[in-house]
Order: structure tokens, then sequence, then C-alpha cells
């Protein structure tokens, strides 16, 4: 995996203010905010991290930063995520419990020292009251893509007409039937509710990228996800700027609608992973012994399988999957994080004898180092669950994808990778394994997986070519460090 040693190698002259960065906790957002962090600090700046006690960062990985912890009262409802699998809710529930905290501790770093400006990950969108109120520049970190955040703008989530609320008043209808008690129960009574409505098949008219299917997977509780969603871009356009993890030359049109809805500058110096390799800001062990195994195994022939750090999956699901991968040819190694599926520890719910069948053919692991297993020579293809970290990855390594959006920006992602950049297949239908077989033939067997590989390398190239000397990325960075130290 190359690095582009060009940005990191020579740190700049500490000539710079203090900025302070304030991550969402959880991976797939600590990771690029981490990779910004050390993205400024070479540029000169000083660096403060203010982070939540949940999943709180390893500070001696860090010891060129300053962290200071607040209190978030996560740990009250933390308990509720076994049963209640809407994202919004504990984002939301964020948003409330930290205000007070992060509102002090800023006080107290302000006092300290200058500070040129917080960056604040976009869905602490309660950051934007609380830095005007402190009259500190609030610039913002969105981690996923521009095209999601120009879907999040059109899809109707809450207006009467939208084929949301449609669902919603048919979720309502059977919950209240069969008066179910949890998120969940309501959830699955909606989607068998909604597969039979013409509109599942349909595209949706104000976002015809997607169907009414991709809709449903988006939000759980599409009421609360549109709250969210609002604030966060309400919020986004309230900042000083914007600061995006990815490159130009990936979504050229949607940085020009971008520029034109949010009016204020967008700063797209992505891919943040190929500045410095994310490892350090893993909030879980990752398992290296599985490179020595990768290295056995023939070119481009693994499977790479791993539905990131927050998706859930039922066990009838990971049946699926299990048995997708027992029924191709291919080596696999298959990433199942403790907690995924839902009521197992871990991989309980395998098919029987499921290991000893596929042998030294498959492994499972907890947790790997994803970039370097991307960039190795052996693997072929990743099955994906579409997540934004992962999708930049992928393009980086110029390995297809097969893609399983499991929610929020992931099906958007998914229909950008299957119909845009025509990069990787979308599973339409979810985990079913005959889906997933015929996928895994057309990427690793036919022509077809031929021509996304050809088409995701001269991806990875433009990605290589944005980050070198006067090229997007690293035009963009020098933008926005000397709009940072304008402030
Ligand atoms: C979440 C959302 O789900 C995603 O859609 C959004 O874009 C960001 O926040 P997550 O589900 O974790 O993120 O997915 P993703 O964005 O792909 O991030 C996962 C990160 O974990 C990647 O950087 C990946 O390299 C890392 N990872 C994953 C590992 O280091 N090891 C693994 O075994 C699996």
């Amino acid at each position: 995996m190359e690095s582009h040693d060009k940005n990191t190698t020579h740190r700049l002259p500490e000539t710079h203010r203090r900025i302070i960065l304030f991550p969402l906790p959880f991976q797939g957002h600590i990771n690029p905010m981490f990779q910004l962090a050390n993205i400024l600090h070479i540029q000169g700046f000083k660096i403060t991290i203010i982070h939540t006690q949940y999943n709180s960062p390893n500070h001696s990985s860090y010891p060129q930063f300053r962290f200071r912890a607040i209190e978030d009262r996560f740990s009250e409802v933390d308990h509720l995520r076994s049963t209640n699998r809407d994202p919004s809710y504990f984002i939301k529930y964020l948003n409330r419990s930290c205000e007070d905290p992060f509102k002090g501790c800023l006080i107290e770093l302000l006092d300290e020292e200058p500070v040129a400006c917080l960056i604040a990950d976009a869905m602490f969108y309660f950051t934007q009251a609380v830095a005007d109120e402190l009259k500190l520049p609030r610039m913002v970190l969105r981690t996923s893509s521009l095209g999601c955040a120009i879907g999040y703008g059109a899809i109707p989530f809450s207006s009467k007409e939208g084929r949301f609320n449609l669902m919603k008043q048919g979720m309502v209808f059977v919950s209240t039937k069969l008066k179910a008690g949890s998120w969940w129960l309501k959830a699955e009574s909606w989607k068998l509710l909604a597969v039979a409505d013409p509109g599942y098949e349909a595209f949706v008219p104000e976002y015809p990228l997607l169907k009414g299917k991709d809709m449903l997977k988006i939000a759980i509780n599409p009421e609360g996800y549109g709250d969210l969603v609002t604030n966060m871009l309400k919020q986004m356009k309230a900042s000083c700027g914007l600061i995006w993890n990815t490159f130009k030359e990936l979504e050229e049109p949607e940085l020009e609608t971008i520029n034109q809805d949010f009016r204020v500058p967008s700063f797209t110096l992505g891919p943040f992973h190929k500045y410095f390799p994310a490892s350090s800001s893993s909030l879980i062990n990752q398992d290296r012994n599985i490179i020595s195994w990768l290295d056995t195994q023939p070119p481009k022939c693994v499977i790479y399988t791993s539905f990131g750090s927050v998706a859930r999956i039922k066990d009838v699901e990971f049946q699926e999957v299990a048995y997708a991968l027992e029924n191709t040819s291919s080596p696999f190694l298959w990433v199942v994080r403790p907690g995924m599926v839902l009521g197992s520890e871990w991989v309980e719910s395998l098919p029987e004898k499921f290991l000893e069948r596929v042998g030294d053919r498959g492994r499972i692991v907890k947790w790997c180092p994803q970039q370097e297993v991307l960039a190795h020579p052996a693997t072929g293809c990743f099955w994906t669950h579409s997540g934004w970290n992962s999708t930049l990855e992928s393009i980086c390594e110029g390995v297809p994808m097969i893609c399983s959006p499991c929610f929020a920006d992931q099906p958007i992602v998914a229909r950008y990778v299957n119909d845009v950049w025509k990069i990787g297949i979308l599973l339409d239908d979810g985990f079913d394994r005959v889906g997933i077989g015929m996928a895994i033939k057309r990427i690793t067997m036919d022509k077809e997986g031929e021509e996304m590989r050809t088409r995701i390398s001269h991806l990875k190239e433009k990605a290589n070519l944005s980050l070198d000397d006067g090229g997007s990325s690293n035009r963009s960075l020098k933008s926005l460090v000397d709009y940072i130290s304008s402030f």
C-alpha cells in the first residue's frame, strides 16, 4: 500500500495556532477525523481532540495531540442498542447529552490559548450554536460522500407526499395492530408491508438514483432520521466551511451542486487514508495473522467480506452469507465483529460444521487491518456494506465491490458504485445466497468483472494523482490551510 510521503514526511514549522477537533464516537467517523488531525498537524497546526468517554481513543497512540474527555452519559442508553437498531436515536441523544460538557470544556480551552477554529463531525450539529456563542469559527468534517449530502437534501424524509411517510403510516398501523414493543419489531412489520407497496421497486421521484426499497434501508425510523439529517444539513450551511473525505475527480458534478447549495467553502482533500494508515485509530484489535494467510493465496482470488463497525445483521442473514461463501469455490476472509449478529456473541449461529467444510479455504476474524487486506495482491473482490471509508479504501486499491448496504448513507453509496461509477454490483435484495453467488461469479469470472476492475483502476490512478503536488486534493489542502490561518 503506497502512501503519499510527500505530504507526510516533512513537518512544516509550528507557526500556526491550535485547532480543536470533535469526532463522533464511532469507528467510521473516528478514522477520518484522526486522519484529518494528522494531516493538519503535519501542516503545522497544534491539535486538541475533545472526545466522549464512550469509544475513547487511545491517547498513547498520539503523543503529538492533546486530549480532553467529556462526560457523555451514553451508558444510560447503550444497553438499548440490543433492541433499538435506529442509529439516529443514539446520535440525537449524544447531541443533547454532550452539549453542556462540551461547552464547559471549550470555554476552558479558549481561556488557555488562542484557537483558530473548531472542526466538528457534521453529525454533532449542536456544536454550531456553542461555537457561535463563544465566537469561535466552526468548520465541519462530513465523513461521507458529496453524493450522499445531495441525496439527504433531496429525500422527502417527512413530507406528506413522500413514500417514506406512506411507509411510516403502514408501520404505525401494523405496529398498533401487533402492539409491537420494540423498534425492531415495528420496523420488521413495516418492511413486510412495504414490500407489497408498488413504490418498493419504483424510482423515488425526488431522487431517482434511489428506489423505494433503498429508502427503506436508509432509515428504520424515517422521521427520526429526517430530523437528524435536517439538523445536520442546516448546521453545515451555517458553518464557516466544509471538509470532505473525497476527491474532486470522483464526484465532480456533485461538488458543483454542493458549492451552489451550501454557499460556504468546500475542501475536498481526500482520500485521507492515503496520507496515513488508519490502524492507529482502530478501536478494535486488528488480527494481523491474516496477512500471512493472504500471502499463501493466488492473486486476485480472495473474497474479502466485512460489513463495517456498526451494521448488525439477523442470524438468517448471517447464515446466508455463510452459505454463499461456502458455495463459492474462492478463498475468503470474513470479518465477523463480536456482536454483529443480533442475539449472538460472535459466530454461534454459523451453519453446523461450516468451519470443517470450508477448512483452510476460508478465514473468519473479529477485525483485521482492512487497508492492508484490500491492498494485498491476493484480494480480488470486497463484499461490503458500502460504508464510505470502506468504499474509498476499495477504490484506492482498485478492488471491485459487491454491495449489501444496511442503512444511512450506505444505500446511496452502493447506488453510486453500481449505477454511476460501475465498479461493483449492488445486491438489490440483501443477503440471499443465490444472488450473492451470481454476483461473485460476475465479478471474479465474467468479462463484466474485468471491465469493473479496469474502471476502478482508473479511479485509483485519479485518486493518486489528486494527492500529488498540484493535484486537486493537494491544492484543496493548501487552500484549507490558508483559510484556517486567516481566522
Ligand atoms: C459508519 C457508517 O456505517 C458509514 O456508512 C459511514 O459512511 C461512516 O460511519 P462504518 O459502518 O464503520 O461507518 O463503515 P466504514 O465507513 O466503511 O468504516 C469502517 C472503517 O473500519 C474503515 O476505515 C475500515 O478500514 C475499518 N475496518 C473495518 C478495519 O480497520 N478493520 C475491519 O476489520 C473492518
